[in-house]
This record gives C-alpha cells, structure tokens and sequence, in this order.
C-alpha cells in the first residue's frame, strides 16, 4: 500500500463516491442530485427535498403524498422518551439534550435490518418526524411546560413552529421555515455527514448514526456558529461599532459565519437566506442586528475578501431563526433537523457499497521504551 501525504483536516480526501450534492466552491454553486439549491428552494418542500436526496428523485404525486402521510403519523413521541426528557437539566444546551434523545430511539426500536429496504424506509420516517418533535419538546420541557402534541393538519414546518411557540404560524413564515430547511438539508462531506458515514460504516442502528452526526454538528466550528454569530451580532451593538471590533480582534481570531472548507465565494445559501430575511422584515419588522450583519460582512469582504473568506450559511441564518421565534440555542437544532435529510441519505449511500472506514495515521512516537517502575518515575 502506498503511503500518502497527511493532510491535516483531510482536506481534499475524498471520504466516499457520493450522487448525493454537489458543490462548486469558486462559482458559489450547490445542487442536490443534480439541481440547483436555487431552484429548489423557489419550487420544493422540505419534504420532497428529503426524498429527493434519499432515494435520488423526485417523487410523484402519490409517492409524495405517501410519504408526508406516514411523517405525520410518525412525529408523536414515546411518553417513556418525552419522561426520559423531562429528567434532563433545563440549563443543558437543546444539542445535547437531541443528541440524547436521538439515541434513545435505538433503545425503542431496537430491531435491525440493513437490509431489508422496509425498514430502512421506516427509518428514514421516523427520523424525520420524531427529531423536530424531540426538539420542540425539550424546549417547552425545559420551560416548566408540558410538550405539545404535534398536529396532523399542519405541514411539516408548519407543525414544528406551532408545537414550538405553541401557535399556528402564518404562513409566510411557515414557508419562510421550510425554505431554511431545504438549504441545511444537504453540503457534500462536510464534518456531520463524515462522522454520520464512519457510524453507518460499522452497520450499526440509523439512530446512533444520526446521534453522532448530532454530536459533530453541535460544535462551533460547524453548526454551532450560527448561535455565536447572533452572540457577535449583540456584542457588536452598533454598525458604528464593526469596524473597530474587527480591527481589535486577537490575531488569527476567526469571525463566526464567515469562510468555509470548500466555498471560496459566498455561500449561495447566504444568499439566499438574506433575500428571505428582507422577506421577514417587510412582514413583521425590521432587526438592527441584520444592518450590523451587512456592514460585517462588508468589512470582512475588505479585508479577508482576497483570502477567500466569505459568508457562509451560517451568518443569515440565525436572524431569520430570530424572527420566526426561535431562540438561539435552538439554531443549530434547527440546522439537525433539516441535516437528517443529508444524513440518511448518505447513511443509505454508504450501506449501499459498504466497507468500514478505517483510516490510517502517521505514527510520531516512540519505539522500544523501558518501562519504568512507578517510584523511580
Ligand atoms: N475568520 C477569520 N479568518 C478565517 C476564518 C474566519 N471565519 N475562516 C478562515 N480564516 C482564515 C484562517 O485564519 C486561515 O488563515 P491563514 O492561512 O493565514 O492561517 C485561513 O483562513 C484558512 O482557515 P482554516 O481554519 O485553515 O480553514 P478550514 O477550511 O480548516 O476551516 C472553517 C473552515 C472551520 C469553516 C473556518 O473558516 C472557520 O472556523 N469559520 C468560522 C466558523 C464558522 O462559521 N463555521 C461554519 C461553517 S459552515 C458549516 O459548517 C455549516
């Protein structure tokens, strides 16, 4: 076997061989199986996005409305989960409190069979319709509340806002919701969806896969950044302020929401998810926070521009979150919610040419040591 060069962060290895996305990290370009996120976030659901990366196509009519059908049926959670939940500390971050609960339901539906295309398919549904339930839950649970029991006359974005404000949205921000969650759905390799395929690989459960793809997600190098962005935002204060916070920053100090392993240009979701702030702010008021926003990412282009570093996903999207209610800790939750889609479909990707990923490393150690009594170390 050859040895390779270490890469540190791996960069430019390739993980897998993948249909799923693709990304064009010079022109800003990103497609699920082939279209554009452009046009799907104009045109498709979450839902249909979901299936459409799962199984490689978009779904008919009858398949779609299949599928939605058995999500709603399935998004009720197990009162033993929803009293497992209940013991949770109210100060747990919501990331830890999902990747606990995601888990758990490995305990609940313990039978396993890669496969048999039935029970990958239940999976699947599960998944999608029990993580933003679980989500919505911890957050009423941690408030002193009773959870609030999804409802079957509500899409699947609709649902998640109401069971989390305990209000029907409406619905333009329903739609603005679903939106979000097509652009989180999917991204190629990126950190999650390696540490969801290393799980996969070992063929164990589809809910340990997704509870590590969680636990991956949460830090603030990946999903995390969209809560510390809305921090930085507030720290900030004033679009007098940019300037001055930038140019007083510690060397090297990264600024949350801003560069990216493959885009080199701005991420195209950015893009989109600053038209559908201005969407928020015509409907329900304006945020000072998004002008602190602009003037940043302004500032940024300036100096870091030449570097490639630009917006990425996640410096919009926390304003958006903002203005649909939701608070910040339960950003990247929200991200985990839309990422299950990206997941199971690599998880099903990876089952489908299985071989255990096991890398190498580069051994810096010592050979031949003594060992040394404990009283004379
Ligand atoms: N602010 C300032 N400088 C940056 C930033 C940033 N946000 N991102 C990268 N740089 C600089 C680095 O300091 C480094 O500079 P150098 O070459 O002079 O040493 C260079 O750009 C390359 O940076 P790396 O950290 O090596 O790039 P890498 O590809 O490993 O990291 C990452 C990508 C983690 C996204 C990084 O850009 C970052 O930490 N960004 C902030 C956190 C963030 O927004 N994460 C969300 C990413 S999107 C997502 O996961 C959903």
């Amino acid at each position: 076997m050859t040895v390779c060069e270490y890469k540190p962060g791996l960069e430019g290895i390739p993980a897998a061989q993948s249909s799923i996305s693709h990304v064009d990290g010079q022109k800003g370009i990103l497609e699920y199986r082939g279209i554009h996120i452009e046009e799907l976030a104009e045109k498709s659901t979450f839902l249909e996005t979901a299936y459409l990366l799962i199984w490689g196509q978009l779904p008919t009519k009858e398949e779609l409305e299949e599928f939605e059908k058995d999500i709603r049926y399935h998004r009720r959670i197990k009162y033993r989960i929803r009293d497992m939940m209940k013991c949770f500390p109210e100060t747990g971050h919501p990331m830890d409190a999902l990747q606990t609960s995601a888990a758990a339901l490995g305990l609940f539906y313990a039978r396993r069979a890669l496969d048999n295309p039935a029970y990958i398919r239940k999976a699947v549904v599960r998944l999608l319709a029990k993580i933003p339930t679980m989500v919505a839950a911890f957050q009423l649970m941690r408030k002193g509340n009773d959870p609030v029991r999804p409802r079957d006359d509500l899409d699947y974005a609709a649902n998640f806002l109401y069971m989390l404000n305990e209000r029907e949205p409406d619905p333009l921000a329903a739609r603005i919701f679903d939106v979000c969650l097509i652009l989180h759905a999917e991204q190629t390799m990126n950190a999650s969806t390696f540490s969801a395929r290393v799980t996969a690989s070992t063929l164990t459960d589809p809910y340990a896969v997704v509870a590590s793809a969680v636990g991956t997600l949460a830090g603030p190098l990946h999903g995390g950044a969209n809560e510390e962005v809305i921090t930085m935002l507030e720290e900030i204060g004033s679009v007098e302020n940019v300037r001055s916070y930038v140019e007083n920053l510690p060397p090297k100090a990264k600024i949350m929401g801003f560069g990216h392993r493959v885009y080199k240009v701005k991420d195209p979701r950015a893009t989109i998810l600053q038209k559908l702030a201005h969407q928020m702010f015509d409907k329900y008021g304006h945020d000072m926070h998004y002008d602190i926003a602009v003037e940043l990412e302004r500032v940024i282009k300036e100096k870091l521009g030449d570097k490639g570093i630009h917006a990425n996903v996640d410096f919009y999207s926390g304003l958006v979150y903002r203005k649909l209610g939701i608070p910040s800790d339960l950003f990247t939750p929200v991200f985990a919610i839309a990422r299950v889609a990206g997941w199971l479909a690599h998880w099903k990707e990876q089952l489908a040419e299985n071989r255990i990923l096991r890398p190498t490393q580069i051994y810096t150690g010592d050979h031949d040591m003594p060992y040394t009594p404990i009283a004379q170390r």
